[in-house]
């Protein structure tokens, strides 16, 4: 099928490129002309593993191209992904000013049979509202003009640096709409990936086998629209929820990663997003939750728990500014040493990071912040100038008096631990993901903190 992706960030460029992968003709628009050239050279401006090599595979093809060019695109395509941003207000609410310019920009070009789907994460009861601005549009543009369209809620639920392979073995599809003749497209656009059909190279291991089918959740514009939110809330529930039982075992002595294994051989409950730590950040659990609680607020509710799961987020990166102050007393001169930037492994990605919270409090108390990530070089405006980026975690741990473990890469835990006590001022260890080997680090001498054990 013929299908453009305007908005080439994280969610709309693995789309796109997905579904040329599978057979499709696509065509990613962005306004941003840099962003475009990357692209059209077959490079990838963030940082998703192997998605680059599918970029190219398919520029090759022939069946993936990008432009500056709203019209062209809409012209061309069956099928029209918006997948642009919602950042969110400083009130919580979504900003849908980025929605609303691309669906006014659809109206101008638009035909008639085609269907619009909102990739982005837009608030309840949004897909109706970017039907109107389109018809609207129509009718500015072209007040002769009669023409039929439909909008679906497809929301996605990709995890940044798994992107790709949560686009190719989804858990399932969420297809919202009131059109038969548009779930019919949906359902054939997405058939390779319900009946897991499509080829996926050979040395790679398919997380959904051949023989398993994907399922698909076809219901209302609006409950596709919550199924979004309330998935992302729950997860950020379920972290909030671990963290709160991770403070109360280290009042009572208990291990939160025993009592999180006991847990999750519950199937009821699970064991997956029962890691305690310093707490959720990225661009998406932060901007949802905010936005449903807001949603809640203008109905007159109050999401007691949500506000809740949001509170208890705040206040867990900042315990690990506590824990400095009771280990080191005066943090004031001290050299800290911060490994991690990112707000999980496997991504660039530094938004809401609880790393940089932590550093730009301790920075403020008036300690010497060495940090140090894998993937991340270039400092993050949201990080205070007072840090220095170091060149390697060696150097990073260097005179240090503490070292804080933010973000659990996997290159941390095969550190050489003989050579970082050689080189620390002194030998305590506060470990944000509970990712080292607590009795190891023991008996080299460290002082070793974790969270919740
Ligand atoms: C999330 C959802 O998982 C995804 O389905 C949705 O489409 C977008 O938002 P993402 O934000 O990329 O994906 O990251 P995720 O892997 O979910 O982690 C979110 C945050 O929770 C990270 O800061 C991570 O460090 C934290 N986390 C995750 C925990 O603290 N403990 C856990 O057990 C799991």
């Amino acid at each position: 099928m013929k299908v453009s992706v305007i908005g080439t960030g994280y969610v709309g460029l693995v789309t796109g490129v997905c579904l040329s992968e599978i057979g499709n003709e696509v065509i990613c628009v962005d306004k941003v002309k840099e962003k475009i050239n990357i692209l059209k050279d077959g490079n990838c401006p963030i940082y998703e593993p192997s998605l680059e090599n599918f970029i190219k595979n398919n520029i090759s093809r022939g069946r993936l191209s990008f432009t500056n060019n709203i019209s062209e695109a809409v012209k061309k395509s069956d099928i029209i992904f918006i997948s642009v941003g919602t950042p969110s207000l400083p009130n919580g609410q979504a900003d849908l000013s980025f929605v609303e310019q691309v669906a006014m920009e659809i109206g101008k070009f638009i035909d008639d049979g085609k269907i619009v789907v909102n990739k982005s994460t837009v608030p309840i009861g949004s897909g109706d509202w970017v039907s109107m601005i389109i018809s609207e549009s129509i009718d500015n543009n072209n007040p002769k003009k009669k023409v039929n369209f439909d909008v679906v809620s497809n929301p996605e639920f990709l995890r940044e640096g798994s992107a790709v392979e949560d686009t190719f073995f989804p858990e399932r599809i969420i297809i919202g709409s009131s059109s038969k003749n548009a779930i019919d497209k949906m359902l054939e656009l997405y058939k390779p990936l319900i009946e897991q059909s499509f080829n996926w190279p050979d040395d790679k291991a398919r997380p959904i086998s051949k023989s398993q089918k994907v399922p698909v959740v076809i219901t209302d514009l609006t409950s596709a629209e919550m199924i979004k939110y309330a998935s992302n809330s729950f997860l950020a529930t379920k972290i909030s929820f671990i963290n709160e039982i991770a403070n109360i075992c280290e009042k009572v002595g208990a291990d939160v990663k025993a009592v999180a294994k006991g847990m999750g051989l519950d199937k009821r409950i699970g064991p997956l997003f029962l890691n305690a730590g310093i707490g959720w950040g990225g661009s998406c659990f932060p901007k949802d939750v905010s936005a449903l609680t807001y949603i809640a607020s203008e109905y007159g509710m109050t999401p007691q728990i949500l506000n809740a799961v949001i509170n208890v987020n705040k206040e867990q990166r900042l315990k690990i500014v506590k824990k400095v102050q009771d280990e080191i007393k005066i943090v004031k001169g001290k050299t800290i040493a911060v490994l991690g930037i990112s707000f999980k492994p496997n991504t660039d990605d530094t938004r809401e990071a609880p790393s940089v919270s932590i550093m730009n409090s301790l920075s403020k108390l008036g300690a010497k912040i060495k940090t140090y990530d894998p993937i991340v070089k270039e400092r993050p405006d949201s990080l205070t100038e007072k840090v220095k980026i170091c060149r390697d975690e060696y150097d990073t741990v260097k005179d240090a008096d503490i070292l804080i473990l933010a973000t659990e890469w996997g290159k941390f835990a095969e550190l050489d631990f003989n050579r970082v006590k050689q080189l620390m001022n002194s030998h305590i260890i506060i470990d944000g993901r509970n990712l080292f080997d607590r009795d190891h680090l023991k008996s080299l001498g460290f002082r070793y903190i974790g969270i919740g054990r």
